[in-house]
């Protein structure tokens, strides 16, 4: 597929097509081409577009879910329309296997026909208040109020899913949103947010700031967007936690994400073909891919084989190539601190099964390692590159604590084929979510999706991120009538 340069995307301010000050390029992970352009925010832009999310507050609240419902209906609507452009755009600015892109497009659609649906069921709950003597002779009733215009930050690794995730739940709660995309694949949001025009919502509600740090960090701060919704790195979150510690901020941080496979698992090619496929899907770069992987002693020799086998066997390559199972990394460096990474723990007495090579540019092959030792990087800090860590355990009980083993807590896989251990993986993992009979990197749009200790606070998935958005304002009413 030849990559075209396409004309300089414009940026949205308050619902509006601009152009900022200083254009910049994007380009494509795997060969450094120029994929299209867009523009830095100024800080009049920035200053226009919380204005106009504030003033539009109170009539996009006011709005009907009615109207809510369709306009997101019809952007899920535009995206399948539109779902090859789309997912060509993904993998020219990120450098995601075309594949894989094609599968974040309709996840995206998903995303708005989630929101389009949960906002018809955005309702209060009712309570009798009588049970106690001071109560009698009265109710209450709840409704959910939005909390104001949402500031929603999103990373590279899922230009268009990641960005819906945001954009969606807010606009079903009523809550104008600006969004500050990663300047690596600013273009598939500017895409979202010219459908996001053509609804009937008032059209001050959605801005799409490339931005600065520094005005990024300004509007961080800044009272008027009294709601912080960051995906991203775990520094760069707790920076924005501690500088605003009086707004509501939902984090969605990294991960170290792991697999358990046990002895009792009667599938294990499938275990085999998902750990190797989710460890690699875009090169990594996911919060949940696999990065740990714990396999009880009676099957480790066999799943180990197979599962080098199988990564060995992953095409790489032209993530236009619909064959291409693992691309590029977003970009150079990123692949060279992977490597570097990989080397240290080699140094420090790991063994590699697979890869392990100089990285070809941002190209790097997936590798496969064992005998890691657990202070190392690959294994304690989130890789973010193709690299799986394989480790044998004596039983379910060394893998569930190897498992918990970890300063973050996002998702675990579990494969099992025993009820018994899949509750009590459920009970015991300090995790945000737990996948029985399948990978960690499982995730669909409307569960809720989070994590614990250093993986974040808060949730986000259509519904979950909607309650998010919005705080319940209880009436008490005498009972009397
Ligand atoms: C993430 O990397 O946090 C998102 C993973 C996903 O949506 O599949």
């Amino acid at each position: 597929m030849p990559l075209r340069q396409r004309p300089v995307a414009p940026i949205w301010v308050g619902g509006r097509p601009q152009h900022g000050e200083d254009e910049f390029t994007v380009t494509h992970p795997w060969n450094g081409s120029p994929v299209g352009a867009t523009s830095w925010a100024t800080p009049g832009q920035v200053e226009t577009a919380v204005r106009a999310a504030v003033a539009v507050a109170p009539d996009l609240a006011a709005t009907s879910a009615l109207e809510r419902s369709a306009a997101l209906e019809y952007v899920r609507r535009r995206i399948e329309e539109e779902s090859e452009t789309l997912a060509e755009l993904i993998t020219a600015e990120s450098g995601k296997p075309i594949m894989w892109s094609r599968v974040e497009v309709s996840r995206a659609a998903s995303t708005f026909r989630w929101a389009a649906e949960e906002v018809r069921r955005l309702s209060g709950t009712t309570q009798r208040l009588d049970t106690d003597p001071a109560g009698a002779g009265r109710m209450a009733f709840t409704r959910r109020i939005a909390r104001g215009p949402v500031l929603g930050i999103t990373p590279f690794n899922f230009p268009l899913n990641l960005v819906a995730h945001k954009v969606a739940p807010a606009l079903a709660a009523g809550c104008p949103v600006i969004v500050k995309p990663a300047p690596a694949t600013p273009l598939s949001a500017l895409q979202l947010a010219s459908f996001l025009s053509e609804t009937k919502l008032p059209h001050e509600s959605v801005s799409v700031l490339p931005a600065s740090v520094e005005l990024t960090k300004r509007m961080v701060s800044d009272p008027r967007l009294p709601v912080v919704s960051f995906t991203g790195s775990v520094p760069v979150g707790y920076d924005i936690q501690q500088a605003v510690p009086g707004k509501h901020v939902t984090l969605e941080l990294g991960g170290n994400a792991a697999a358990l496979v046990c002895a009792d698992y009667s599938r294990l090619d499938w275990a085999v073909d998902r750990i190797a496929t989710f460890g690699n899907y875009q090169a990594g770069q996911s919060c949940i891919s696999v990065q740990r992987v714990y396999a009880e002693s009676k099957i480790f020799d066999e799943f180990t084989s197979a599962l080098v086998e199988k990564v060995q066997g992953l095409k790489g390559g032209d993530p236009f190539d619909p064959a291409t199972q693992v691309g590029p990394l977003i970009n150079v460096q990123s692949a060279q601190r992977v490597h570097a990474w990989v080397e240290e723990a080699v140094a420090e007495g790991a063994e590699v099964l697979a890869g392990g090579g100089v990285p070809d540019g941002a190209d790097m092959a997936p590798t496969v390692l064992t005998r890691v030792p657990k202070k190392s990087k690959v294994v304690a800090e989130e890789i973010f590159g193709p690299v799986l860590v394989v480790e044998e355990v004596d039983d379910v009980e060394a893998g569930l604590s190897a498992i918990n083993e970890s300063k973050f807590g996002l998702q675990a896989g579990v494969f099992t084929d025993s009820l018994a251990v899949a509750m009590r993986a459920h009970r015991e993992l300090e995790v945000g979510g737990v996948v029985v009979g399948d990978v960690p990197s499982f995730r669909a749009d409307q569960m809720p999706y989070g994590g614990v200790k250093n993986s974040g606070v808060g949730r986000e998935g259509v519904h979950s991120a909607i309650e998010d958005y919005t705080y319940e304002r209880v009436l008490v009413l005498p009972d009397v009538f």
